[in-house]
């Protein structure tokens, strides 16, 4: 009669518990420096092959690559600290898993004991739990065999090893092999789950019960998640309009199901593809309207890999509790060195010089033409960019001057100016780094320019809406502006196939660019890493840091403690009720944290991880929640 009470897991190691194939490993060590590295390595992975497939039995496959290997026992150090630093993701992040069921979980493998019970013992797995082969070696300490009799040398040997066992009770394989799939197929065990966060094999999974795409799933649908809330291959992600590749690749590793489309989608589209979306990464041209929210069932963040957010309804956002980031200073730099190159071209007239050139004109002339140093440079809006700007032209020798609506901490040797009559007066060149909002149309117009020092050189880089067009074109025409960069306009065509159309054209000594002042490769590639990054601590841990939705909460890392995240209507009396509901339920406060907007109320309590579950509904249904959520 089977004990039902016991349950007992059963392992595999390579490619489950590390993400790799220990031999492989152990060949790249053995064989570092050998003039036959590359082939003997290659064999190594095709006799594998031979060995999975069956053309070749499992013990001939295991002579022939230790054959091959030419390894030694002091290999066996290095191939252990290189798999500690393969173990799987998930096993990592469940450690609590192997600690609370010690008794319970087995390791089996074809692979080997002296480099796996190292590996697993830092997982509170017992050496005694662990099957596996063990190598023999000659005097000298060469790897030359293993021990024949042992039943993991052989085809079937998993099962068999299992019948030894005799284990009473429910039993659970977890691997990515079919010899872990036969332990099942022999009756060994209840369920076979094919693992699949390393390596997918197709005759593997039709196989399976339940397909695992980490160990938090299997911990979720046996209702053992300790350590996290919710498997991540279960939280599933949309990006659409041809994210950067690296932001996919790291959502990926955390193990999230993401869904990539290259183009957006329209209004209904996007309703459709929203049901069931947790995440939503966007570029500028989707749009997040309230009828895409009313569709969003599930959705708990919004990634915009971008600067601008005016694409999403932000405030429909806060109403139904979605968090958004952007990345408001990842084109930074970009932005910046443009600038510098402008500023110095327009110095030098170099692209008057060069156009000329174009058109058969040689005209060697210093005439009109200025180093920087020693300028003074006047910077309207300092800001990200325009104080980044400050400690780059003062570093080119630029005498900084700077005005801003708020007050800021001049950087380096740059001075304040109290007025922008002031800072005009001083300026030789004026850059503009305003942000976009709406009190700053045409803040630069014929009174502005006419503060300015005759010859002044103008830049703007930040909304074309701040500079009145046509004081601009008069002030270039009249020489009064010596020369002119503008990247932003107050109208721009939608698409590379509109035409530019606007009264600048033509001008003299006037760089004119599509709005590129923040595109580079650089920046993208920032953008990728820092909104992934946003969202994950927002999931992770709930911290709302550069959130241009919600109350911006840094949290700190919470252990030992599950921590409750509670999003609610903003009116008076919430953080009373959450705190009246743990009351009554004997719950302890480790720590928590209220930030409000005028929209929305954001609560954070840590609570000691021992509590009546019945708590949860409790909290779900005080009035004016908006959302809620529990993070282990
Ligand atoms: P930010 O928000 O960090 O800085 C803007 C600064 O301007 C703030 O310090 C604010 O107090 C100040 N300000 C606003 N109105 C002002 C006024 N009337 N007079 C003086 N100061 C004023 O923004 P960040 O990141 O430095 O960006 C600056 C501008 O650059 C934004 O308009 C942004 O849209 C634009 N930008 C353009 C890019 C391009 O491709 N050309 C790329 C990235 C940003």
């Amino acid at each position: 009669m089977q004990d039902n009470s016991q349950k007992y897991f059963v392992i595999d190691f390579d490619s489950t518990f590390t993400q790799v194939e220990a031999l492989d490993i152990l060949g790249e060590i053995a064989l570092e420096g050998h003039v036959e590295k590359e082939n003997r390595l290659h064999k190594i992975k095709e006799i594998t092959d031979e060995g999975m497939s069956g053309s070749l039995t499992f013990r001939e496959s295991l002579v022939q690559r230790l054959e091959i290997l030419d390894a030694h026992k002091n290999h066996l150090p290095l191939l252990v600290d290189r798999l500690k630093g393969e173990v799987s993701k998930s096993f990592k992040r469940n450690k609590e898993f192997f600690k609370n069921y010690t008794d319970n979980i087995f390791i089996i493998s074809n692979g080997f004991k002296d480099f796996i019970v190292p590996i697993v013992e830092e997982y509170h797995i017992k050496a005694d739990n662990v099957f596996a082969n063990s190598f023999e070696f000659d005097e000298g300490g060469s790897i030359v065999g293993f021990d024949h009799n042992n039943a993991l040398s052989i085809n079937g040997g998993k099962a068999e090893q299992l019948k030894q066992l005799d284990l009473q009770g429910d039993v659970y394989v977890i691997g990515d092999g079919y010899t872990d799939y036969e332990i099942k197929a022999a009756g060994m065990a209840n369920k076979f789950y094919a693992f699949t966060e390393n390596v997918t094999r197709d005759n593997v999974l039709e196989k399976a019960d339940h397909i695992t795409p980490s160990l938090d799933e299997f911990l979720y649908l046996n209702k053992m998640n300790t350590a996290i809330s919710y498997p991540k291959n279960r939280i599933n992600i949309l990006l659409l309009e041809n994210i950067h590749p690296k932001a996919v690749e790291l959502m990926k590793e955390e193990g999230y199901n993401v869904e990539v489309y290259p183009g957006g989608l329209d209004e209904d589209e996007l309703c459709e593809k929203i049901k069931n979306v947790s995440v939503l990464g966007i570029r500028s041209k989707t749009q997040v309207t309230a009828k895409v929210l009313e569709n969003a069932n599930r959705l708990i963040a919004v990634g915009a890999f971008c600067i601008g957010t005016n694409q999403i309804d932000l405030n429909s956002c806060l109403k139904k509790g979605v968090a958004v980031f952007n990345a408001p200073f990842s084109n930074t730099r970009s932005v910046v060195e443009m600038a510098i190159s402008e500023i110095i071209a327009l110095r030098r007239k170099l692209y008057m010089s060069s156009q000329a050139m174009h058109e058969g004109k040689w005209d060697k002339s210093a005439s009109g033409s200025h180093e920087v140093r020693g300028k003074n440079l006047g910077i309207v809006g300092y800001g990200n960019i325009g104080a980044q700007l400050s400690v780059l032209a003062e570093a080119l020798g630029l005498n900084v001057y700077y005005y801003d609506i708020e007050e800021k901490l001049a950087l380096g040797n740059a001075r304040k100016c109290r007025s922008l009559k002031e800072l005009f007066k001083k300026a030789d060149i004026v850059t503009l780094h305003v942000d976009g909002r709406k009190e700053n149309l045409n803040i630069i117009g014929e009174t502005e320019f006419q503060w300015m020092k005759d010859g002044v050189i103008f830049v703007n880089l930040s909304r074309g809406h701040v500079v009145d067009i046509p004081a601009l074109k008069d002030n270039i025409e009249s020489g009064k502006v010596a020369g002119a960069a503008i990247d932003v306009f107050p109208s721009e065509p939608k698409s590379n196939d509109e035409e530019f159309l606007s009264e600048l054209r033509g001008l003299p000594n006037l760089i004119l660019t599509p709005h590129i002042g923040g595109s580079t490769q650089e920046a993208q590639e920032n953008i990728a890493e820092f909104v992934p990054g946003k969202i994950m601590g927002y999931i992770n841990t709930g911290s709302t840091s550069n959130s241009v939705s919600f109350p911006n909460l840094q949290l700190p890392a919470f252990e030992n403690a599950h921590r409750l995240i509670h999003v609610h209507h903003n009116v008076p009396g919430i953080l009373a009720k959450i705190n009246q509901v743990l009351a009554d339920h004997d719950i302890n406060i480790v720590g928590q944290y209220l930030k409000t907007n005028e929209v929305i109320g954001y609560v954070i309590t840590d609570i000691d991880k021992k509590y009546n579950r019945d708590v949860i509904k409790a909290l779900r249904s005080i009035e004016h929640t908006i959302k809620f959520r529990i993070l282990y």
